[in-house]
């Protein structure tokens, strides 16, 4: 019989689904009832000073859609607007109440020794089994120079780091920001500073566009707006690309986020290297019921596959990832169409010869592959709308 739960840094887990840093997870009360349905812990919305103004915008949030399923978030929400006092006495609650639910606290401070320092001396001495720095939201924070402005300088990533572990009684976690050109320069970092474990990634930096009738921004606000941070699915190859970058890196845990909306998901960052994951976006669109087909569809999984539990599935795929240079480059395939499914639209003929090759083309009827033109690129399998093209050797 597989299982799922886990231990990272000694911090056992009941099963690796952990709500991520944001509205799930702003109140005591939320937290209490998605513990009780099953989630394997939380990460509390980020706490920060009482004294850090938080002012937020309405609207909030804006969504790109297709056919009515919301792929992409976009959110310009700040911190917690809770007290310290609050978080104390709800971390003191929930760990009565959830003995075994992993509660990590989020927090941000100023860019100071004392402000970082404070925080974690307040919070070590309540029943929190980690921390987990946010050095990645991109925006509201950044104007303060807070938020991604420390996680885009790896000078105050190590400065703060080394700060808070020298008085953290507790694992410290650093939720990383996509928005750098390469996530491992600032994951070394870090790691030099002491850090125990990454969490990656948090939100991509975005605009979403303008209004054509308007010509004001999708996500106004009295007719301006500001570039907010992306999640949801449409972010997920961006979330996979970092988890696994961090993989190849370094051996700390990582908490892998971005774009989970299934079980599926969440067993390919464990695949690339993921030591548990968090999820925001599909909790907040579909709520956290969702739980229930996570848990059961990775434990079937396992089973099928036949490993006792996560560890076991953890890394088996980073290994696949290379350099382009190392992909071979002697092996060609040629797409294969499926006539009973092709409706001869001639949409991939069109594509193909308009996108560099003209190996399809359709005579008297017929879609002909000319085998010398093709380069065996795969496009005309993805343009396909009756998924009648397969690439075969
Ligand atoms: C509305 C909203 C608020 C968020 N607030 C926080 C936050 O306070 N702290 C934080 O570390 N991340 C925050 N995040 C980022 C999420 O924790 C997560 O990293 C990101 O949304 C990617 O995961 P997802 O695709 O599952 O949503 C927020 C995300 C959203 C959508």
């Amino acid at each position: 019989m597989a299982t799922l739960k886990t231990s990272v840094l000694g911090i056992d887990f009941e099963n690796p689904f952990l709500l991520a840093s944001a509205p799930p997870t702003a109140s005591v009360e939320s937290i209490d009832k998605a513990f009780e349905m099953g989630w394997g812990g939380a990460v509390l919305k980020t706490i920060t000073p009482d004294d850090l103004e938080m002012l937020e915008a309405s609207p909030r949030y804006a969504t790109i859609k297709e056919k009515g399923k919301v792929i992409c978030l976009q959110n310009i929400e700040l911190l917690s607007h809770e007290t310290i006092k609050y978080w104390i006495d709800g971390i003191r609650y929930l760990k009565e109440k959830h003995p075994s639910k992993v509660i990590i606290a989020s927090i941000m401070a100023p860019v100071e020794r004392k402000e970082w320092q404070n925080l974690v001396k307040i919070f070590n001495d309540t029943p929190i089994d980690a921390y987990e720095l946010n050095f990645s939201c991109p925006h509201g924070m950044p104007e303060r120079n807070i938020g991604m402005a420390i996680g885009t300088s790896a000078e105050i990533s190590i400065l703060i780091t080394s700060w808070v572990k020298s008085v953290a009684t507790k694992p410290v976690f650093v939720k990383l920001t996509p928005n750098v050109t390469n996530i491992t320069w600032i994951a070394n970092a870090v790691e030099r500073a002491g850090a125990d474990g990454f969490a990656a990634i948090n939100t991509v930096q975005s605009f979403m566009g303008i209004n054509l009738d308007t010509l004001e921004p999708v996500l106004n606000i009295d007719g301006l707006s500001t570039y907010g941070g992306l999640s949801g699915e449409a972010v997920k190859p961006i979330g996979f690309k970092c988890v696994a970058q961090l993989r190849q890196n370094s051996n700390l845990p990582i908490l892998g986020i971005g774009g989970i909306s299934n079980w599926q998901d969440a067993a390919q960052y464990i695949a690339i290297g993921a030591d548990a994951v968090q999820i925001c976006t599909e909790v907040m669109i579909n709520g956290y019921g969702i739980i229930n087909g996570l848990k059961s569809g990775l434990l079937n999984y396992l089973e099928t596959k036949g490993f006792n539990d996560i560890s076991e599935l953890k890394n088996i795929a980073v290994k696949k990832i290379t350099s382009h240079e190392k992909l071979n480059k002697e092996s060609h395939l040629y797409p294969s169409i499926d006539k009973e499914k092709c409706i001869k639209c001639g949409k991939c003929a069109k594509i193909c010869s308009e996108s560099e090759y003209h190996a399809l083309n359709i005579e008297k009827e017929c879609l002909n592959l000319n085998r010398e033109q093709c380069a065996g690129c795969s496009l005309c399998s993805h343009v396909c709308p009756k998924e009648a093209i397969k690439m075969c050797c």
